[in-house]
């Protein structure tokens, strides 16, 4: 009885670590890319911002990180006026779409393979 408990528990976080992976994957970068249009004013081409620390730089940051950030803006978890704006609108795939985007993206700080 105790070791089928284990196989089921072990079974299911297996089956949640796939889950996590694929909502990783879940974004697409080409239309992230179109979508991102809406963020050069401030975080620059490609997500890197020009040197100044109001706008943080987006580029070759994690796809996971980024997606929490904007989620966080829409929920009000993350609280800044100007991000909650941007995000606002805009539906739980644009998110995912924008994290891989700007994950994609070489940075100044970070090396792309
Ligand atoms: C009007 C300027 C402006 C625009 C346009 C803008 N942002 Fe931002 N963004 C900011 C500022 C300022 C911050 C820092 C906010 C804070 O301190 O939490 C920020 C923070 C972020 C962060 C968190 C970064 C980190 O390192 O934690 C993400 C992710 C982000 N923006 C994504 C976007 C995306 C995607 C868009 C386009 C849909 C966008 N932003 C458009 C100004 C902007």
């Amino acid at each position: 009885m105790k070791k089928q408990i284990q196989i089921l528990i072990a079974a299911a976080s297996l089956v949640g670590l796939f889950a996590t992976q694929a909502s990783f994957a879940a974004g697409n970068i080409a239309a992230g890319a179109e979508k991102s249009k809406a963020c050069e004013a401030c975080h620059g081409a490609g997500g890197n911002a020009p040197t100044t620390p109001d706008f943080p730089r987006l580029a070759g940051q994690h796809a996971d990180y980024l997606d929490k950030a904007l989620r966080d803006y829409k929920s009000g978890a993350r609280k800044n006026a100007i991000m909650a704006s941007q995000v606002e609108k805009l539906s739980r795939q644009d998110l995912q779409d924008l994290a891989a985007y700007f994950a994609s993206q070489s940075g100044s700080l970070t090396t792309k393979r």
